[in-house]
């Protein structure tokens, strides 16, 4: 069964199974996170919490470098970690910055979002420091016109079709 986040999506979207985690408990973990964040240089303190459709919160935090170029936002450490523990398909991410305001993923952490089977109707739950201010919204919103898996069409496309790849 897909397991859907509680309360994310303002009305137009169909009532939520009462199962895993509510979208306030979803941003909860991106928030705690956070205080994981290894970011001595930006200063700018980054967590990600994704849910699987299995049901299971992987979390993370951006991890930044010396040689600056190197760091790793927080959303796309929780798709690294999410697939080395097994799971390709994503129903929702909360990410939440230190920021006063919300803070969206950047351009390449939406292309690797983009990557996996719910690609465009992944919820995304935006926070800043306080998780008050929630921005909500998809990743179909975030990337119109997307470039994914789907266009690489043509000879050996089901090879490198990740949902069809078991290596
Ligand atoms: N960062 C994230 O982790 N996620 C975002 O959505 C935006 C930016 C990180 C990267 C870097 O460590 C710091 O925030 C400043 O850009």
């Amino acid at each position: 069964m897909k397991r859907r986040l509680r309360g994310a999506l303002p009305p137009a979207s169909p009532p939520k199974p009462s199962s895993g985690p509510s979208a306030a408990e979803l941003v909860a973990a991106a928030r705690a996170a956070r205080d994981r964040a290894y970011a001595p240089y930006s200063g700018f303190r980054v967590g990600a919490a994704l849910l699987t459709e299995q049901g299971d919160v992987v979390t993370a935090a951006n991890v930044e470098n010396a040689s600056y170029g190197l760091a790793i936002c927080a959303e796309r450490s929780a798709v690294v970690a999410a697939v080395a523990a097994g799971s390709r398909s994503f129903t929702a991410l909360a990410v939440a910055g230190n920021g006063p305001d919300p803070v969206t993923p950047c351009g390449a952490c939406r292309q690797v979002l983009r990557e996996f089977p719910n690609g465009a109707d992944l919820e995304v739950l935006c926070a800043g420091e306080s998780g008050d201010k929630l921005l909500t919204t998809t990743l179909g919103a975030l990337l119109p016109d997307s470039f994914g898996p789907d266009n690489l069409g043509g000879p050996g496309a089901a090879s490198r079709d990740p949902r069809s790849d078991q290596s």
